[in-house]
């Protein structure tokens, strides 16, 4: 079966001006042959020149990752012909959020800078270097040791492709990993250092990484984690904190988002200021309803027992710990 793959080329050392462009080959494709082979046969028989990163070719090294129609996925584990007969088409582009170098290769040095800063190892409490963990100890950080770096989670993130500086689902889903050990001698620092601005409260939760991910990390199910640690541990003079606070009060007082009030309790009085033409805006496209035109709703006694249930709940939890 003849395919056609348009493939995104960039060549920067070609000229000062080079711009990226689309190059089409048609590759003959046998059944089972993955993306990755395919690139591998164009290299070889039609294109020497077509660059393109590959190791293990078994979806474990996470190097192939490259975009196959829009969607961030590892070249090696995706096969040609369903993906061509879903999608209709095969175009091959490198990774979003990440600059590219040459043609399908990108620069991963931000990448590896975001996860240095999260300290990746253990730095253990002092005896508990070399002490067994139980199978449940284990299980709660097990997801977060199945990442491979492909980089396809930082690829789709939302709040990465809008601010660069955000620490970004990779290093947030390898900083569950230490944060949530039980060995871990310094899980508050790291997550005081996780609170801080472009930290893990930047997440807009769109849920991209954790769909994504070749190796099910689920990242924003660790970065969920990373919050609900922190605020345990009561770091909660941020504003990602504050907001969560301002939320759960919010809906116990009147059963729903009041977004006034929680905009002056997430960013505080001046910095509030500034998002009021943002509130008008919103309130003619019916995005913030009035709060005095509709207050409390009706049933917020049912809200209210749900608090105390899910109250007495924590409560018990804590005497079954204590
Ligand atoms: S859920 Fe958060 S971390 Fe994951 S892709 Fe979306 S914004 Fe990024
Ligand atoms: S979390 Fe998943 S998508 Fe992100 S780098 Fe690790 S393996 Fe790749
Ligand atoms: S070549 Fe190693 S993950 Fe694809």
């Amino acid at each position: 079966m003849k395919i056609k793959f348009r493939i995104r080329r960039y060549n920067p050392a070609e000229s000062e001006e080079s711009a990226p462009y689309i190059q089409a080959y048609t590759v003959d494709v046998s059944e089972g042959m993955t993306v990755l082979e395919a690139l591998l046969k164009i290299a070889d028989e039609q294109d020497p020149t077509l660059a393109f990163r590959k190791s293990c070719r078994s979806a474990i090294c996470g190097s192939c990752a490259v975009t196959i129609n829009g969607f961030s996925r590892l070249a090696c584990s995706t096969q040609v012909i369903p993906e061509f007969k879903k999608m209709g088409d095969m175009v091959i582009e490198p990774l979003s959020n990440h600059a590219a170098l040459k043609d399908l290769m990108v620069d991963f040095s931000p990448f590896w800078k975001k996860i240095e800063k999260v300290t990746p190892y253990l730095t253990p409490k002092g005896g508990s270097e070399n002490a067994a963990i139980t199978t449940a100890e284990e299980t709660a950080i097990d997801s977060s040791q199945k990442c491979i770096m492909c980089g396809c989670c930082n690829s789709e993130c939302n709040a990465l492709e809008i601010d660069g500086k955000y620490i970004g689902p990779s290093a947030l889903a390898k900083a569950w990993r230490f944060v949530g050990d039980v060995r871990e001698g310094n899980s508050v620092k790291r997550l005081e250092r996780l609170s801080e601005e472009h930290g893990m409260w930047d997440c807009v939760r769109c849920v991209h990484c954790t769909q994504y991910c070749p190796k099910d990390v689920a990242p924003l199910k660790q970065i969920e984690m990373l919050r609900s640690a922190a605020m345990a541990k009561g770091i909660l003079d941020n504003p990602g904190a504050k907001h969560v606070e301002a939320l759960v009060e919010s809906v116990r007082k009147i059963g729903r988002l009041d977004e006034a009030a929680m905009t002056f309790k997430t960013l505080g009085f001046l910095r509030s200021l500034g998002m009021i033409p943002l509130g008008f805006k919103m309130q003619i496209h019916g995005k913030m309803p009035h709060i005095h035109l509709f207050s409390q709703i009706e049933k917020i006694d049912e809200v209210k027992r749900i608090y105390e249930e899910t109250g007495r709940e924590k409560e018990e939890k804590k005497e079954k710990k204590g």
